[in-house]
């Protein structure tokens, strides 16, 4: 292959693709690669012993679907067709649905999953789509992850490149963390802007439905013909102003660091007040390493945690600026001071993640795992606006953090 013909516009180098895409198409251990959403551990779609490589290195229980990436529309009009279809005579028959056209146009490359049916007989492994007479696939807008499946010549199956019930990885040394020693290839292409998954939508029932939250936004589908009316198929519900703790020892499945995470919703209009501050204090009293995580309110010296250390002024982080993808995570360290009831002494790590909401996005699971990684104990989340645009995912996978939702 000729790598001048694609897109390439920074490292990993052309030879590292190459290596990677060559070790694809031989190997059966999947490979980790960079998409603008985040890491995906990706293998060959249609080698069942590849793709059987994914579930075990990420310790991934096999009826759990996985979603397929092309790098351009041709490669998917090749999975749509049947494996016995003559391809010189039937090559040119369309088989997209007509009510993803408008989706494709405006979304792809980019952020969004589509379920697709899936031919009889298929060119996918059948452990890709775990059964299921539908496929998910999405072509990644990262020019990276894009050269690298043109390379291997075949569809990409890729879940996040976390293992199993972490926080996705959304730089290579978080796939480091969770994979060493059990897979041999990481592609680095530094961290990834979008931050969250992909929105998965399934058009192929009447009315549509959105089955998981993530980097487009249910109001922008809603602008597209066809879309106007598509649902919420994904279990979420607001607790807003409600402090729910999660009870130590308990397992969750998506989204959990080690630490305990306490989930404050924006839009309580007595955030400041009340049941917060004593729910606080009790927490302080029982940790000693206390991490917080500001969006937006408490960024701006707001917020109740600051009136329970004594050192307000070392706590309030700088406003960030309104910026995109990009804020580098800055971690505070301060002493926590006793409070109250003079019990407490231990460590605040002080983390902002920028207030608008693509920052918020963009730095909300490294700040998880930078938090756990240094030992936090529990973790006060301020959450940010629900329902608007990516607004939407970030509190979807908060919830599940917080353990507000059990799946
Ligand atoms: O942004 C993303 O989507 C990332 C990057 C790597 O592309 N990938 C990712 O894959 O998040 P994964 O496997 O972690 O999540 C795919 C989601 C799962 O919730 C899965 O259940 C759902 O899509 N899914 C996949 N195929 C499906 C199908 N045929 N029917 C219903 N849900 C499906
Ligand atoms: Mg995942």
């Amino acid at each position: 292959e000729k790598i001048s013909d694609w897109e390439v516009s920074q490292s990993p180098s052309a030879k590292a693709l190459l290596e990677a895409a060559n070790y694809l198409r031989t190997k059966d251990t999947p490979v980790a690669f960079p998409t603008e959403t985040v890491y995906g551990l990706g293998a060959d779609a249609t080698r069942t012993a590849a793709v059987k490589g994914i579930y075990s290195a990420k310790g991934r229980p096999s009826d759990n679907p996985l979603i397929i990436h092309v790098p351009d529309l041709d490669m998917l009009r090749y999975v749509l067709r049947p494996a016995t279809e003559n391809e010189a005579t039937n090559g040119v028959r369309d088989q997209i649905p007509e009510i993803y056209k408008p989706l494709i146009e405006r979304f792809w490359p980019g952020p969004l999953t589509i379920l697709m049916p899936n031919p009889a007989p298929s060119k996918l492994a059948p452990e890709v789509t775990a059964g299921l007479k539908t496929f998910g696939v999405r072509m990644p807008a990262s020019p990276l992850a894009r050269s690298l499946i043109k390379l291997v010549g075949a569809p990409l199956a890729a879940p996040s490149a976390n293992a199993s019930t972490k926080p996705s990885p959304t730089t290579a040394a978080h796939v480091l963390e969770d994979l060493d020693g059990r897979i041999e290839l990481i592609l680095d292409g530094g961290s990834c802007p979008v931050g969250v998954e992909s929105t998965v939508v399934d058009g192929l029932c009447d009315p549509p439905v959105v089955l998981r939250p993530g980097g487009v936004s249910i109001d922008e589908l809603r602008k597209c013909p066809g879309w106007e009316n598509v649902e919420k198929a994904y279990k979420d519900h607001s607790e807003a102003g409600k402090v729910a703790p999660r009870a130590p020892g308990m397992k969750y499945k998506h989204y959990s660091p080690k630490a305990q995470v306490v989930l404050y919703e924006a839009t309580c209009p007595d955030l400041h007040k009340g049941v917060d501050k004593e729910a606080i204090e009790l927490k302080a009293n029982n940790s000693n390493i206390v991490g917080v995580i500001r969006t937006r309110l408490w960024q701006m010296g707001g917020g109740l945690i600051c009136g329970n250390f004594k050192e307000q002024e070392r706590l309030v982080a700088p406003l960030e600026s309104d910026s995109q993808a990009g804020v580098e995570l800055e971690v505070r360290e301060a002493d926590l001071y006793k409070s109250l009831d003079g019990a407490t002494t231990g460590k605040l790590l002080d983390v902002s993640i920028g207030k608008d909401s693509r920052s918020i996005a963009h730095g909300l699971f490294s700040a998880l795992r930078e938090l756990d990684r240094r030992g936090a104990d529990v973790i006060f989340v301020e959450g940010t606006l629900d329902d608007e645009d990516i607004g939407a995912a970030v509190m979807n996978r908060l919830r599940k953090a917080a353990s507000l939702i059990k799946s």
